[in-house]
């Protein structure tokens, strides 16, 4: 069964057909005015305008048409020509089973679903995630959840940051600590040791010692420029090393992402297009898109119009003209803009089907990037522009308004993060002191992580993607106010009616609405298809988390006003408990599509 709202929209759609008017202009949505009607259709005007006619007399037509309709109670025209309707009891009723029943809770599948590669989290080896690193994760696997749900084909891959300068610091580093190492031995071919002769904590130091000994010391940063060429020409020894760094980081990365519930099918890199990195310099050549300059190779992308040219001290620069990107560096070694592209000639010729599009999650800094790398790709024909796209997205900032930075002014770790939202979450259970007395110690932990996923999480998807927002979390982790712990304890709030019941021996039956409060439950309940269609159709998570907080209210409305498993008469509080089990149904699936699980009891 379609949502209320979109059985009222054909409905009044054709009407407006019979009219001679268009389908469109029936657009059925939710009332911003509960006490006058269930649902309006504001079309009427728009229509009116468009036929040269009169909207009073259009809305009173459609109105006449609507009120024959099975689910419409009545139908009335107010004002210039809004048409506000109230559906049957009966509707409302039937509309709350087939949630309750429905394997996707009452939502439906996209009308054209698509074959999607979905590239986010984008960590790079050995150097620690920052926050935006967090916001790509959290948006992205939001993202991939949705998409599934609603009927795409989705491969993730986190496209690791493993062919840079870091791999330079790093193979560097390692040789001034260790200059032993048979990986530095350029005689040597192989086979080299399994063991990897690192751990993350190595890693984890050497990067940060390297990058900053070559910040104040050019010469530093030369050898590290120099080993990094070495590797992607191929050197055996700094191969090896790469491989060893790479597995050492993805170990610790898994551990990272599992803490926050968020997976990728592949953990391809940047290194893993290596191969194909001659033959995308060599297309770019043939169809002559390339340019020679100063020993490089670029490929301008400015296009008619962005060429502004703005002549000082003789020379013409061009201002707003999008800059080329550079394809070979003087040295032949290639960077991030080339590797992108190397990276869609693989998803696109290379991993079976071609995807239908590319999304990418990356912090809306990168927004030139991308602009750059899809033009790129469409010129040498492998994906036109307009199936490439950036999903950016805003920092996450410090109380000072900068893009937050731990106490001591570096980049937080995810792993750091995680944990200390694990602590804040252990603090806020206890504080609230709501768990059962005769929880275990594991169980507690159990729920102490769920509510640590469900702040992080929500806190980052409740606000609009593009906007920054402000790391804060004793906020975050509050089970008061718009938040994810908040969501939750609402959540296992039902489940303990539903379980309290069930023990009483009071199972759900029939669904029969009568009260307000009801109504308006059924109502916010109809509006899940259209808010998980609307988050992916602007790949907006935030739409979906408002959806589900509106829910919780609802459900805090309906339970503060009426009887529920104390409701004496049978049918009633069998009635009432079938309207909590689809309430608690959506808001699970809901919440599970934001990568947020709710425990059992908390
Ligand atoms: N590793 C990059 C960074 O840390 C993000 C990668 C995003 N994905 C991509 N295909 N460029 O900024």
């Amino acid at each position: 069964m379609a949502s209320l709202a979109k059985e009222l929209s054909a409905a009044a759609g054709a009407a407006f057909e019979a009219m001679g008017l268009e389908a469109r202009f029936g657009e059925v949505r939710r009332s911003d005015k509960p006490e006058l009607a269930d649902f309006q259709c504001n079309g009427a005007m728009a229509a009116a305008k468009a036929a040269g006619r009169n909207p009073r007399e259009i809305a009173g037509e459609i109105a006449g048409a609507l009120k024959a309709h099975a689910l419409v109670l009545s139908a009335e025209v107010a004002g210039p020509g809004f048409i506000n309707l109230r559906v049957s009891d009966a509707a409302l009723s039937a509309r709350a089973e087939a949630v309750r029943g429905d394997a996707m809770a009452g939502g439906e599948k996209a009308a054209a679903p698509e074959r999607i590669t979905l590239d986010f989290g984008g960590p790079n080896v050995a150097k620690p995630m920052h926050v935006g690193h967090l916001r790509s994760a959290v948006i992205g696997d939001t993202l991939q959840r949705l998409f599934r749900f609603l009927g795409d084909e989705v491969v993730s891959d986190t496209h690791l940051g493993d062919w840079g300068l870091q791999m330079g610091h790093l193979i560097s580093e390692l040789q001034d600590e260790q200059p032993g190492l048979i990986y530095f031995d350029a005689g040597f071919t192989g086979p080299y040791p399994a063991e990897p002769p690192v751990t993350m904590d190595d890693l984890a130091r050497l990067y940060p010692q390297a990058s900053n000994k070559a910040k104040a010391d050019e010469a530093r940063n030369e050898r590290s420029q120099k080993a990094v060429a070495e590797m992607q020409a191929g050197r055996a020894g700094f191969r090896a090393l790469l491989t060893h760094f790479i597995n050492v980081s993805v170990a610790s990365l898994k551990q990272d992402y599992a803490f926050l519930n968020v997976s990728f099918d592949l953990w391809k890199g940047e290194s893993d297009v290596d191969g194909l990195i001659p033959e995308v310099i060599a297309r770019f050549k043939a169809k002559g898109l390339a340019v020679e300059s100063g020993g490089a190779w670029i490929v301008p992308l400015a296009r008619e119009g962005e060429h502004i040219p703005v002549e000082k001290n003789g020379e013409i620069t061009y201002k707003n003209a999008m800059p080329p990107i550079l394809l070979v560096n003087s040295r032949g070694g290639t960077g991030y803009h080339t590797t992108d592209l190397a990276t869609i000639l693989d998803r696109v010729e290379h991993m079976g089907p071609a995807p239908d599009r590319i999304v990418y999650v990356v912090d809306q800094r990168q927004a030139q990037h991308f602009v750059q790398v899809f033009r790129a790709a469409a010129k040498l024909g492998l994906m036109p522009e307009d199936r490439l796209e950036h999903i950016g997205f805003g920092t996450v900032n410090g109380a000072d308004g900068k893009p937050f930075k731990t106490r001591e002014g570096g980049v937080l770790r995810l792993a750091d993060l995680n944990s200390m939202a694990l602590e804040e979450a252990f603090r806020k259970i206890d504080a609230a002191g709501k768990l059962p007395e005769d929880m275990s110690a594991e169980e507690r932990a159990d729920v102490a992580h769920k509510v640590a996923v469900a702040a992080l999480r929500f806190s980052d998807l409740m606000n609009t993607r593009i906007t920054n927002y402000v790391f804060d979390l004793d906020r975050f982790t509050s089970f008061e106010g718009k938040t994810g712990p908040y969501l939750l304890y609402a959540a296992v709030r039902v489940k303990s009616v539903l379980r309290k019941a069930a023990e009483a021996g009071h199972e759900p039956g029939a669904v029969a609405v009568t009260e307000d409060a009801e109504r308006a439950l059924v109502l916010q309940l109809d509006g899940f298809g259209a808010a998980l269609l609307g988050a992916r159709e602007k790949r907006m998570p935030h739409i979906l988390c408002e959806h589900l907080y509106s829910l919780a209210q609802a459900f805090s409305a309906f339970y503060g006003a009426l009887p529920i498993a104390s409701d004496p008469d049978d049918a009633k509080r069998a009635s009432r408990l079938a309207l909590a089990d689809a309430v608690r149904h959506q808001l699970e699936t809901g919440l599970d599509l934001l990568g947020i699980t709710v425990p059992e009891r908390m």
